[in-house]
């Protein structure tokens, strides 16, 4: 559904939509790409996923939208986002959303996080099945790191946890999924980890690196996007991680995604946001108990 760009909160470009955008004043690009075509796909993107496109993004944006149009043999943005919006195509809005996302990410980030998940996991109830969740897995590096968390508390790789790890991207959920991930990727990690939980590959797979196949036993991955007004999951989950992908929502929105969140978290679960994001607006719903780690509002 397409909404006025003022209600998404969206600062405003250079108005003069005629404007054929230019990445500087001597290269005229291949495409077609004007003000309005950017205005466009970021109050679609916007509306779709929540994610917020700065003009700072508009390089960006005629790159990754622009391998579409290529794809397509299309010569303008206007024609590709024509076609989009009256096609119902699922198929191309779900590359269009891909082409958008920023799905950056690495084994252990914020690495006080998996310090404090392995505290909670250490006091599981006897016989229990932990459940866990990872809200936007982008390739699987932060669902992976939760369960090589899991893997050393529990001292095996079969440890008693379920991860589930869900993002809008189905891209990024492919790669996930397979767990193979060039070497420079766990170059971070110490020796103990990369022999234990990491296979290297030989022949035309060197340089590469794959997580063990019981560890990758313990992760469903799903897409989801949060901005659905249900979730489709069944906690109570110990832990959800939610890290870096607020930053992308507005304030009402980040609300909105805590709320359906907040309900599947077990009484005494973690949530886990990313470095640069505070939830102090909803503090009827989660309290700071931690740097940047939040538990159910005590009422
Ligand atoms: C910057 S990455 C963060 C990855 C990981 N959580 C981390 O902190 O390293 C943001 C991820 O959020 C995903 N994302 C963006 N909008 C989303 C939405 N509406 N629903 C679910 N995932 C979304 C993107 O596809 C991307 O993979």
């Amino acid at each position: 559904m397409k909404q006025p760009l003022q209600s998404h909160g969206i600062s405003t470009v250079d108005d003069f939509d005629a404007c054929v955008v230019r990445s500087d004043s001597s290269s005229i690009r291949e495409f077609t790409f004007t003000v309005a075509d950017f205005k466009r796909i970021s109050g679609l993107i916007h509306a779709r996923a929540g994610i917020a496109l700065n003009d700072g993004k508009r390089d960006l944006v005629y790159s990754r939208i622009g391998r579409r149009l290529r794809a397509l043999r299309m010569t303008s943005f206007r024609e590709y986002l024509d076609q989009l919006e009256s096609s119902g195509d699922d198929a191309e809005w779900q590359a269009f959303t891909n082409a958008l996302t920023t799905n950056l990410t690495s084994f252990f980030r914020e690495e006080h996080h998996f310090v404090r998940l392995a505290e909670l996991l250490a006091k599981r109830a006897p016989g229990e099945r932990m459940l866990l969740w990872c809200s936007a897995a982008s390739t699987g590096e932060e669902p992976y790191s939760i369960a090589i968390t899991a893997a050393e508390v529990f001292g095996t790789l079969k440890p008693p946890v379920s991860i589930l790890a869900t993002d809008i991207d189905t891209q990024v959920l492919d790669t996930a999924s397979q767990g193979v991930y060039a070497d420079e990727r766990i170059e971070r990690l110490s020796e103990e980890r990369k022999r234990r939980f990491f296979r290297r590959g030989t022949g035309e797979n060197q340089g590469l690196v794959r997580v063990v196949d019981e560890l990758r036993e313990l992760v469903t991955f799903r897409q989801l996007n949060l901005l659905d007004p249900r979730y489709p999951v069944r906690g109570p989950f110990r832990a959800i991680f939610c890290r870096n992908v607020m930053i992308y929502f507005d304030k009402p929105t980040q609300y909105q995604v805590l709320s359906r969140m907040v309900p599947v978290l077990a009484d005494d679960g973690l949530f886990f946001a990313g470095h640069s994001e505070s939830f102090f607006h909803a503090g009827d719903l989660i309290e700071s108990c931690g740097r940047t780690i939040y538990r159910k509002a005590q009422r």
